[in-house]
């Protein structure tokens, strides 16, 4: 099939190679014409494991291209997908221009029958909106013998495993209307689908609520743990077992129950704001929701709040700083726990000695360019470089070479032997035996 990817962000990028990479000719479109240049030379702006060589390959063959031309694309193909940023609003609630803005595009260019499918996480509604801009240009054009669907396909596919998501999807949701869209949506999805028949069509506006409500369910059940384990740190209760405990109920399941400092990311924190702000425009109090964003927003202090129970001032210590982006495999930063943090600690007067395999030039656009001239903040070379004469080391993103480190070289390298464990990959009864301060999420055990 020939298709038309508008926006060459995370969702756009991914979308359009993997396509590509299916036998079709996809040309991607973006309104920044470096970032297509670059994009054309094989520069991704993005990490993503395995979405590099995808690009490579389908550009050199010829099935992937990349454009700022869109009336030209929309020449070539009658399929066009919308994945676009809805940025978070002032009030929380997603900020639809991008995606209204592309709507009046097309609608200036749409010249033939077309499919119009919207990628980005947009909410309830949204899909009729696109199709009032749309109908509105074409009126303005005086076009009447054009016909278009809007569909709402949401994407699920996660930061550091978006290729394998894409590929091999639990589920595809698509909310369509009409018989013929649903034809074309099931024939371009069914290489994704063999085995086993992953194509769920519904209506547009429940594939709309779908993405909203999936994600707020696993920011959820993030919450509820992290409130459990704040709870067990107080009756001395080992929240790794409880994990376990309750995750061998099928019902309930090991996955999204790991407590932490808090998730963050592009989705989660946006899009469990966007449905409290949903809530409030059909006069619904969303209460579980607000507790899920609040628990989160108190979670991501609680790195701070454990370095305080020990330095009660924290003006010129050194704090060692593991992990920087918001989880692992990544790196984005964007509502990082990593960031909490080390915000808290700048302002407490502390040092901080990070280190992240990846994420270290994005750090550099999350903090003052002061704090990295003034030595608040240094970004190491290497892990065991962070940990010199600090006071105390904080794990915050569970990379694979921060899971079995050399305890012996952390307890020689810290003045003093504080472990703070953010995500629970130390064994608390080991690290105590060899004379560290051990603390994790939920774990304060004697
Ligand atoms: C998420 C959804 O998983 C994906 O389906 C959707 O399309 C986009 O949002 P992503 O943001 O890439 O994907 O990351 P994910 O792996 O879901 O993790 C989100 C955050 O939750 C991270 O900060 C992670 O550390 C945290 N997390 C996850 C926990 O704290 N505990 C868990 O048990 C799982």
């Amino acid at each position: 099939m020939n298709i038309t990817v508008i926006g060459t962000g995370y969702v756009g990028l991914v979308t359009g190679a993997c396509f590509a990479e299916m036998g079709n000719s996809v040309v991607c479109i973006d309104v920044d014409p470096d970032k297509v240049e670059r994009l054309q030379q094989g520069h991704i702006p993005i990490y993503e494991p395995g979405l590099d060589a995808i690009v490579t390959n389908n550009s050199k063959a010829g099935r992937l291209r990349f454009s700022t031309d869109l009336a030209a694309a929309m020449q070539q193909s009658a399929l066009y997908f919308i994945a676009v940023g809805t940025p978070p609003d002032e009030d929380g609630s997603a900020d639809l221009s991008h995606v209204l803005q592309v709507a009046g595009q097309i609608g200036q260019h749409l010249s033939r029958d077309a499919i119009v499918v919207n990628k980005s996480t947009a909410p309830v509604g949204t899909a009729d909106k696109v199709a009032h801009v749309i109908r509105q240009q074409l009126q303005t054009r005086g076009v009447t013998d054009v016909h278009f669907d809007v569909v709402s396909n949401p994407e699920f596919l996660k930061e550091g495993a978006a290729i394998d998501d894409f590929m091999r999807p639990d589920r595809i949701v698509i909310g369509v209307e009409s018989n013929h869209a649903r034809q074309v949506m099931a024939e371009l999805y069914q290489t994704f689908s063999r085995n086993h028949d992953k194509v769920m069509f519904m209506g547009v506006r429940d594939a709309e609520l779908t993405k909203y409500a999936a994600n707020a369910m696993l920011a959820t059940k993030i919450s509820f743990m992290n409130e459990m384990a704040n709870l067990a740190e107080r009756m001395g209760v080992d929240i790794e077992q409880v994990r376990k405990g309750i995750g061998s109920d099928s019902r309930i399941g090991y996955s999204f129950i790991y407590p932490g400092c808090g998730y963050g990311g592009s989705c989660f924190p946006k899009d469990v704001q966007a449905l409290v702000r949903m809530g409030a425009e059909y006069d619904y109090n969303t209460s579980v929701l607000n507790a899920v964003e609040q628990r989160n927003q108190s979670q991501k202090q609680r790195l701070f709040e454990k370095l305080q129970q020990r330095f009660p001032d924290l003006a010129g210590k050194v704090i060692a700083v593991w992990g920087l982006a918001f989880k692992p495999g990544t790196d984005d930063m964007r509502e990082a726990s990593s960031i909490t943090l080390i915000n808290a600690l700048a302002e407490a007067g502390a040092r901080i000695q990070a280190y992240d395999p990846v994420a270290m030039d994005e750090a550099k656009k999350h903090f003052p360019a002061s704090w990295f001239d003034d030595g608040t903040i240094r970004l190491c070379a290497h892990q065991y470089d962070a940990l010199e004469n600090a006071d105390a080391m904080v794990l915050v993103t569970e990379w694979k070479p921060f899971r079995q480190p050399d305890f012996n070289a952390i307890g020689k390298l810290l003045k003093q032997p504080i472990i703070i464990d953010g995500r629970n990959q130390y064994d608390p009864h080991s690290l105590k035996q060899q004379g560290f301060d051990y603390t994790g999420i939920g774990r304060d055990i004697a």
